[in-house]
């Protein structure tokens, strides 16, 4: 089983480098090879997104990837931003189903910054649509404005756009893993605005007599994003498109105490997988030691049941997680009084000391 390894830029390397350690002691038949992307490419290579990287992803069942972005970038034209990279990943492999959890841990109910009862027990799944929306539709680009409020003035633009195959597939896939969970699928638009959402509004509405033993309800993402601060629990699986996704997956993950705790999973047609945490690079901690590799460790599960078909490997990594938090460790990002706070090197050896099966001993 082949695995690219792309750290990226910022904390990823710190991340990534303890999510490795917990996969190389799980003993099982995998290669992993690493590769430069992000910033970290563009300065070794000239590009984010370097085409021998682009091979090495291409070839891999999975790819396991760290975060990339970094201020010093930004000032850069936007193909050779850092971003470009992960989003140049998505396009090319075709990565159109982002699965992203929100579990909220027992021990991290007070992590939150919503009261405990809200939160506690929590666990939904954004499912985002990952390869269109207004994110990839063209034409976009900078013009002078012919209409509009102000015509003859410069103005900027882009396309919202979906078709019935992007739509449909996403739905079946929102569907399809609403019923190994609570059969219910929220599908998040904005129909009483957007043309492209009251399509995706109908064409779900279609899929769903395929599935009668889910329920679907439709949502305004307005309402979605109350919603889900309000009453988050009463959420199973939201499905929505790019955008949408974007920021309610960053809402969501709030819930659970710490972005730092919350995987992803982005698949394509074939099952090949991109796992990254759902948290971004992080500049202002990089280098300290001090980020949450949880996130990290647990998309490597993810990779593990979805593209590697390793079940039990996945289960024997996201149960020590839990045996970690039990026993009280604690990066600063999901710290209390009366838990021990650990850097990122303590953290990873925690969960690799729970899988090998010897004792957690607070250091
Ligand atoms: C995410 C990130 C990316 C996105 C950025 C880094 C391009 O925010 O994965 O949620 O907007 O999709
Ligand atoms: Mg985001």
């Amino acid at each position: 089983m082949k695995i690219a390894v792309l750290p990226g830029d910022g904390i990823g390397t710190e991340i990534v480098a303890e999510a490795v350690r917990v996969l190389n002691v799980l003993e099982l038949p995998l290669e992993l090879e690493q590769a430069p992307v992000g910033g970290a490419a563009y300065a070794a290579l000239g590009h984010p997104l370097p085409e021998s990287t682009l091979k090495l992803a291409q070839a891999a069942d999975a790819v396991l990837f760290g975060a990339v972005g970094d201020w010093k970038y930004d000032t850069l034209e936007r193909s050779l931003r850092p971003e470009q990279a992960i989003l140049g990943l998505r396009k090319h492999l075709g990565l159109f189903a982002n699965f992203r959890p929100a579990i909220c841990y027992p021990q991290l109910t007070h992590a939150s910054s919503l009261k405990p009862e809200l939160v506690a027990g929590l666990d939904i799944l954004i499912i985002r649509e990952l390869t269109g929306d207004i994110y990839f539709g063209q034409p976009r680009g900078r013009r002078t404005a012919v209409d509009g409020h102000f015509p003859g003035a410069e103005e900027a633009f882009d396309t919202m756009r979906y078709s019935r195959p992007e739509i449909e597939r996403i739905a079946h896939v929102a569907f399809q893993a609403a019923r190994q969970r609570g059969k219910k699928v929220t599908s998040v638009d904005k129909a009483n605005v957007l043309e492209t959402f009251q399509f995706w509004k109908d064409v779900v509405t279609e899929v769903h007599a395929q599935y009668p033993d889910v329920a679907l309800e439709h949502m305004y993402v307005d309402n979605a994003a109350m919603q889900l601060v309000k009453a988050p629990k009463k959420f199973d699986v939201i499905v929505t498109g790019n955008m949408f996704g974007d920021i309610l997956s960053d809402e969501a993950s709030m819930l659970t105490g710490s972005i730092g705790m919350l995987p992803s999973a982005s698949l394509n047609a074939k099952n090949q997988g991109l796992y990254e945490p759902s948290h971004g690079s992080a500049p202002d901690i990089a280098g300290q030691g001090i980020a949450n590799p949880l996130a990290t460790i647990l998309s490597a599960a993810m990779m593990l049941r979805f593209s590697l078909q390793q079940p039990e490997a996945a289960d024997r990594v996201e149960n020590a997680v839990r045996a970690v938090l039990a026993a009280g460790y604690r990066t600063p990002d999901i710290w209390s009084e009366g838990t021990h706070k650990v850097g990122t090197r303590e953290m990873g050896d925690a969960v690799v000391a729970a899988i090998t099966g010897k004792t957690i001993t607070k250091s």
